[in-house]
């Protein structure tokens, strides 16, 4: 059989050399599109029908045929082949194939350039969706394991150093309050996403009376782009998507670190189920936490691919360039990586129990209530300066008799100040001073409650 040239390359001679072909594809990882190619085609073709740009049976023709391509996509009968470059190409080919010429009207006033640049956003359309629904079910486990433990304490740390007592319920739910942060930057982001280059063209438009409203609309996107150089060129809201999943990332990787630590036996906050650990080829009694710490490598994967973008983007001349290909390299291999993250951060937070009693057993330690100490001072009137040193002198003198401040007596407190009573020994023990919180959002067991009450509510309703 003779080989068919494509019509854009009867500008060329002979065939492209195999390296190129190689080379210039992106068939081989675009093919993900083709669902939004097909979806975006046939509005496209909708609107030059509705413009009379083509009969309404060559509208049908297009769309039948269209759908038809789609299903044997999705049942695995369609036969790729790299020549064809992209999923564009590919598809409006076999369309091209298999209905002759109505086929080869749909590229009419349209480049692959507005249609990439569609086919991409539609496809983060829902990928948003998708991450906020992983998000949401990550939300919920925790905030189920903080319901378990509002009133359990656990040491608060600041520089990996114990620090305050906490509720281990406000410990958990710190992370919920991360990802909310998340969840808010799609929305955010999603609404750049939402706006339709289709009709941009190559770089200029069209002279061809083409209804970028109609697609748009059709299509469910928000308005349209105004300005067409700009909007085959426009892959900021890639950038913006990738740096959402790079913060995702961040915050599962603090999770992980978190949880790698406390599941050590130095700490022993918590054991992740035996479902979620591996052994060691060599060691028989390892549990190593090791899906934590994928999740934490990963992390780097996908800073890889925001930076990647971002230099992709860098310094580009006006108007499309065939850089912006690799777009979705970058964007398919970071929301490939995130939701599998989520998801299996998800999992370990479903099923990791709390050592509440190893963790209490140890709360006395590293002076938890020193901080309370010097709040209860500034609560007899003695100025914060002041209380402060006095907690200080109080705490090394602890250290030299290897007794908590909770052990000293009236006579030794007295020594170190006047204003120190009676009632001080309601301020110390970590127990004591986690009740005695009354700032809103601080780590306290009633801050924990209202909290959990709120998330149920919020993460209820989505
Ligand atoms: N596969 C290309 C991409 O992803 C489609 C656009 C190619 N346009 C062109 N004029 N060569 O960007």
């Amino acid at each position: 059989m003779a080989k068919a040239k494509k019509s854009w390359e009867k500008r060329l001679a002979g065939e492209p050399d195999e390296l190129t072909v190689d080379f210039v594809e992106s068939l081989s990882y675009d093919t993900r599109l083709y669902k939004y190619d097909i979806v975006g085609s046939i509005a496209h073709a909708q609107m030059l029908a509705e413009q009379k740009l083509i009969t309404k049976s060559e509208f049908k023709a297009i769309k039948d045929g269209l759908i038809e391509i789609g299903e044997e996509i999705v049942e695995g009968r369609f036969k790729f082949d790299k020549k064809y470059e992209d999923i564009h190409m590919a598809i409006e080919a076999a369309l091209i194939a298999r209905i002759g010429q109505p086929g080869g009207k749909l590229h009419t006033g349209r480049s692959r350039n507005d249609q990439v640049s569609t086919d991409v956003r539609l496809w983060m359309r829902d990928e948003i969706e998708i991450l906020q629904g992983k998000i949401t079910l990550l939300q919920k486990a925790f905030v189920k394991l903080a319901s378990k433990h509002g009133e359990n304490i656990m040491p608060g740390y600041t520089h990996l150093q114990r620090a305050q007592p906490i509720v281990i319920a406000s410990y958990l739910l710190s992370f919920v309050e991360q990802f909310e942060r998340d969840f808010i930057r799609l929305k955010n982001c999603r609404d750049l996403v939402n706006i339709s280059p289709l009709g941009s063209g190559a770089v200029a438009g069209s002279t061809l009376p083409i209804d970028r409203k109609s697609t748009a609309r059709q299509l469910g996107f928000a308005d349209i782009s105004y300005n067409s150089i700009d909007a085959v060129s426009d892959r900021d809201f890639c950038a913006e998507f990738i740096f959402d999943c790079a913060m995702i990332a961040t915050h599962l990787s603090r999770l992980a670190e978190d949880w790698i630590i406390y599941s050590s036996a130095e700490f022993a906050f918590v054991r992740i189920a035996d479902s979620f650990c591996t052994s060691s080829s060599m060691m028989p009694q390892k549990r190593n936490p090791d899906v934590l710490e994928l999740v934490r490598a990963k992390t780097g994967s996908v800073y890889g691919s925001l930076m990647a973008m971002l230099t992709m983007l860098k310094s580009q001349p006006s108007g499309y360039n065939r850089d912006l290909q690799e777009d979705k390299i970058h964007i398919f291999a970071a929301s490939d990586i995130v939701e599998a993250s989520l998801d299996m951060a998800r999992a370990v937070v479903s099923h990791t129990k709390f050592n509440t009693k190893t963790i209490s057993a140890g709360l006395e330690e590293g002076f938890l209530d020193a901080t309370a100490l010097v709040e209860y001072l500034v609560g007899k009137g003695v100025a914060f300066r002041k209380a402060h040193g006095v907690v200080g002198s109080l705490v090394a003198y602890c250290e030299q008799q290897t007794k908590k401040l909770a052990e000293l007596n009236l006579d030794e407190f007295e020594k170190y100040s006047s204003a120190i009573e009676k009632d001080v020994y309601e301020s110390l023990g970590a127990a004591n001073v986690v009740k005695k919180y009354i700032t809103e959002g601080a780590a306290g067991p009633e801050q924990a409650k209202r909290q959990i009450a709120y998330w149920n509510k919020q993460l209820e309703q989505r």
